[in-house]
């Protein structure tokens, strides 16, 4: 689930009015963190000579600062602070091997620190572009594939190379170099760029996700609108191949020549207290107890897009519901959901997984790619192709503007509002709602399905309730030492179970593993001592009474068992009830299994579960 290499990062860069560029990136990366956490560094331009700033690079343009580790409530240096600048780049960090280090943190100089650059995404050929600035001399500082990029434009600063396209040299200097060095770079990036000559930032992407902002004289880009919903909510969601040039104006313009195009401006409607914790310790918990909220909306306003996308369905000749990590569990609840609501048959694979079965797609296909962030690179690659071989795009994503949104034909924006947690939930809760609402839709049920939801965001306000959070402490503390956590579920609650695992996994870091409940007998049952928990997702359906058996084999192995659903059985040690809420009994199951989760990770002093170890929150590596 996890890219092996290089970097997914949150970039902020800024531009305008105001002359505390350094404290707005600073708020940004703040934003920005759960994309990266590794490392984080800010530079912006000094603005006046009679700034008070006096640093060897203060001369040549810029102020910078880099640290290692989470920008959390860090505050800015002193140079910073005190810098009166209007422009600058700010940069949090997600690596996996690269090290770890100041020298490889963003934002990353040329020679003469005149230029300097913040990216997201990978260089494919960097080694290939160093060769010829280390000849000429240029010195790297970095092990990162990032730092070539300023030592190419410092290159074409020095040596221009003349744009056909712009007659008369109208191009900009600074607006030539970028453009030439960003068309060098293969693979998926996306960079922001300042230089010391210059009023201008500049952006451009091929891949991974930039959004540009616009309020009143000043101008914003980010990774995600998260960064930048604080001070507008006009924004361009820049396309691959494009560039945009920030200064007094916007101009954007088409890779690789700069041709000028006209931008589209989108209104956002999601609120900036989205994006803020308000009263809980963690945005995780806040984000789970907006999940009755995520349900209603969804019952009361999605019908329509229930319907349409039932009828893509009931149009195509085979469909295929894909995504990654817990995205793919709720693709895998959707499949079980439409053979038992209505009856029919659609296929499913992990995002990363669907290039291989892509021979069977033919122009009847539909493909309904599912994901919170819209930017995940094993779905998003795998969709391309998709579309290459002339099947129908139907995305269920939670971000608007993202990577899939565009791509899609038809599309379904989750309105779950900002995820800010690294860790999936109410997006979650929000894709099962709707692969729920399609399924009764597909069958002309959409008004029972309707209800189903009401009265399951019912169910979950009471699980949120502190006499119901008492019972889940409790669990959380009887599981607290234990190594393993086995979670195994048939039918609809095996997707449940497999989350619940990941859920566990994630934010506490004990190992965990969700089985089908018929699979345990044929290996994995080895592993069952004295007292090995085991959770069971029993829904009172056609599950029931083999699942409980399964419950049955383990227990006479010694296993600890902890059922979750309607109906309590002998064979439960611990048992924590729901409501029978019908298909939808995956969903109380699941809020359980975060709270639990989330308790456990808590009372094994865990200091931030917004951030596991080692994750970024938009998955945009290979
Ligand atoms: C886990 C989690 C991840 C994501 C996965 C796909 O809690 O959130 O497993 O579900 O990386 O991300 P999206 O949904 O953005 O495509």
């Amino acid at each position: 689930m996890f890219g092996i290499v290089q970097l997914m990062c949150g970039i902020f860069g800024y531009v305008g009015n105001k002359k505390n560029a350094a404290q707005v990136i600073h708020e940004g990366l703040k934003r920005l963190e759960y994309r990266g956490y590794d490392s984080w560094g800010i530079a912006t331009k000094v603005k006046s000579q009679k700034s008070k700033v006096k640093t060897t690079k203060e001369k040549n343009g810029f102020v910078v600062e880099k640290h290692v580790g989470k920008i959390g409530n860090r505050k800015l240096g002193s140079k910073l602070l005190k810098s009166d600048a209007n422009l600058g780049i700010g940069h949090t960090r997600w690596a996996t091997h690269g090290g770890v280090t100041i020298a490889n943190a963003h934002p990353h100089l040329d020679c003469k620190n005149g230029i300097a650059v913040v990216h997201n995404g990978i260089i494919e050929n960097f080694l290939e572009l160093k060769e010829q600035p280390i000849k000429k001399g240029h010195v790297f500082v970095s092990k990162t594939d990032t730092e070539v990029v300023p030592h190419l434009i410092e290159e074409n600063l020095t040596h221009p190379h003349p744009n056909p396209l712009s007659k008369g040299g109208g191009e900009g200097r600074f607006t030539g170099a970028v453009r030439d060095a960003f068309n060098k770079l293969k693979g998926l990036n996306a960079i922001v760029v300042v230089c010391s000559s210059s009023q201008e930032i500049i952006a451009a992407k091929t891949g991974s996700p930039l959004i540009v902002g616009t309020s009143d004289r000043e101008f914003f880009v980010a990774s995600d609108v998260s960064g930048i919903i604080k001070y507008t909510r006009k924004v361009i969601f820049l396309e691959d191949n494009q560039m945009a040039v920030l200064g007094k104006n916007l101009r954007l313009l088409e890779l690789p020549w700069g041709k000028e195009i006209k931008p589209k401006y989108n209104i956002l409607e999601w609120k900036f207290e989205e994006a803020e914790k308000g009263k809980f310790e963690h945005f995780l918990l806040k984000e789970i107890y907006e999940q009755p909220r995520v349900i209603e909306n969804i019952a009361l306003n999605y019908e329509g897009e229930a319907k349409k996308l039932a009828k893509l369905i009931e149009k195509a000749f085979g469909t295929f519901m894909l995504g990654c990590g817990t995205a793919s569990y709720a693709a895998l609840f959707g499949i079980y959901l439409f053979s038992r609501i209505a009856k029919k048959h659609i296929n499913f694979s992990i995002g990363s997984e669907f290039n291989y079965l892509e021979n069977y797609l033919t122009s009847k296909s539909l493909v309904i790619p599912i994901s919170q962030s819209g930017e995940t690179i094993d779905v998003v690659e795998p969709v391309e192709k998709a579309k290459e071989k002339g099947a129908k795009i139907a995305a269920i994503v939670n971000v608007l503007g993202s990577t899939l949104y565009r791509q899609a034909d038809y599309k379904i924006l989750l309105g779950a509002g900002v995820e800010k947690a690294v860790i999936g939930t109410k997006s979650f809760i929000a894709m099962i709602s709707v692969l729920l609402l399609t399924a009764y839709a597909y069958i002309g049920g959409e008004d029972l399905g309707k209800k189903l939801l009401l009265k399951t965001a019912i169910n979950v306000e009471d699980i949120l309730k502190d006499s119901f959070i008492a019972k889940i402490k409790k669990l959380a503390q009887e599981l607290k030492n234990k190594e393993h956590i086995y979670v195994i579920g048939r039918g609809l609650s095996y997707a449940a179970a497999l989350e619940a695992t990941l859920k566990i996994k994630e934010t506490s870091y004990v190992h965990a593993e969700g089985f089908a409940g018929g699979e345990l007998k044929h290996g994995v049952i080895a592993l069952i001592e004295k007292n090995t928990p085991c959770i069971v997702m029993a829904s009172n359906d056609e599950t029931y009474d083999d699942i409980v058996s399964n419950a049955q084999e383990i227990k006479a192995r010694g296993g600890l068992m902890i059922g979750i659903g309607p109906k309590d059985n002998e064979v439960f040690d611990r048992f924590i009830e729901t409501e029978d809420l019908k298909e939808a009994t995956i969903i109380p199951q699941i809020v359980i299994s975060q709270l639990v989760s989330y308790n456990l990770a808590i009372i094994r002093g865990i200091k931030d579960p917004d951030k596991p170890r080692n994750l970024a929150k938009s998955v945009t590596v290979k």
